[in-house]
């Protein structure tokens, strides 16, 4: 039992953030692991990837590795990406393929996740290959993304996304006309967690991300966050001189389809960028793996016509941003771990969706 008392629960409701020893502790993410990331819908990959039968890609939701398939009848599956032998990871990377076969005793899969083939296993009594199929996933699609969750008695993906395909049709992105054009990957010396909550709240762009916050008007008048549900979302307007190009040392110039910034996430670990200028959208994950250790990966689109200048240039902003944060998270990380300062106060007025977040993470555990 977490929190027996209920002085964390009580804390959160007063704008007190969840203790500093939940940021690196083993008990917290195992719990973490069974009742948030084996139970949610997280963003997998690109439908791209899985377009034609036979296509396939490994991935992860949380710790468990995943396949996503295009089975032979064009059933698209998320199978648990375990061997049902003795637990070995059945495929890597992606690529096409007729079966899928474990490199350790050669169990080999159909793309449905039933099992084909067992070597020798038909000098045992009693096996039966239809026992020992793939263990499914749930997996769906959002335009061009791929979620999968791996709890098959999940709600559906779209109670998940709730009014975020509305946002994102009225930013001005088609999503059916955006095309995928590279994958960066990151780590972070933080606690999954922090980097989220540093994601969640833009009361340090004025402080820490200077020419963010020349292109973006980042005034709390100005820039609006809304949570519904298991969206929270922040919607940033562009400075009029950002757009006619009077304003001094903006990072680019924003023309273009998307007029106002829009940055969701997705609880648990995903989340979903929109950038003022030409059209783009961006999606990253964020996979605990360690305590103190995330990786992450961001999958980049944009409209067909954007030129690569221009891509350049926008991806070169986000880039600048991200470090700026990674200085910033990994600070914090160091600070929880000090234990002196066991709670943080919210403000919450600018911060109000991280308190979403936390809540969202103490009922998870304390259920
Ligand atoms: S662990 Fe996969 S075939 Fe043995
Ligand atoms: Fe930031």
């Amino acid at each position: 039992v977490i929190d027996g008392t209920g002085t964390v629960g009580a804390g959160l409701e007063q704008g007190y953030t969840l203790p500093a020893e939940w940021y690196g502790d083993a008990e917290i993410a195992q719990l973490e692991r069974e009742r948030i990331f084996a139970r949610s819908w997280q963003y997998a990959g690109r439908l791209d990837q899985v377009r034609e039968p036979g296509q396939y890609f490994a991935t992860e939701a949380g710790h468990i590795p995943i396949v996503v398939t295009r089975d032979q009848s064009g059933g698209l599956n998320a199978l648990v990406n375990v061997c049902r032998h003795r637990g070995t990871q059945v495929a890597y990377g992606e690529g096409r393929r007729e079966t899928l076969q474990c490199p350790y005793h050669a169990w080999t899969y159909r793309l449905d996740g039933t099992l084909r083939k067992a070597p020798r296993s038909e000098r045992e009594q009693g096996f039966d290959k239809s026992e020992f199929a793939l263990v499914p996933a749930q997996v769906d699609v959002w335009g061009p993304f791929v979620f999968v969750n791996p709890d098959p008695d999940a709600p559906p993906l779209e109670d998940a996304l709730g009014d975020l395909p509305g946002h994102v049709e009225r930013s001005g992105v088609d999503l059916a006309a955006v095309r995928f054009r590279q994958r960066r990957e990151w780590e972070q010396e933080v606690n999954w967690k922090i980097a989220l909550e540093n994601y969640l709240e833009c009361y340090h762009c004025s402080v820490a991300h200077p020419s963010f916050s020349k292109l973006i008007d980042v005034d709390p008048d100005s820039y609006t966050l809304r949570s519904s549900g298991l969206v929270s979302s922040q919607f940033g307007p562009v400075h009029e001189s950002a757009l006619n190009g009077t304003r001094k040392g903006i990072p680019y110039v924003p023309q273009g389809a998307v007029t106002q910034a829009q940055y969701h996430f997705i609880w648990p670990n995903t989340t979903v960028n929109i950038d003022p200028g030409a059209m783009n959208i961006s999606i990253d994950r964020t996979l605990p793996a360690g305590l103190r250790r995330s990786v992450g990966t961001t999958d980049c689109f944009f409209g067909e016509d954007v030129s690569s200048e221009t891509e350049q240039a926008m991806l070169d902003f986000t880039a600048q941003v991200a470090n700026e944060d990674q200085a910033l998270v990994e600070a914090v990380q160091r600070g929880l771990d000090s234990g002196m300062v066991p709670r943080g106060r919210l403000l919450l007025n600018s911060e109000h969706l991280i308190q979403h977040f936390q809540r969202l993470v103490y009922d998870a555990l304390a259920s």
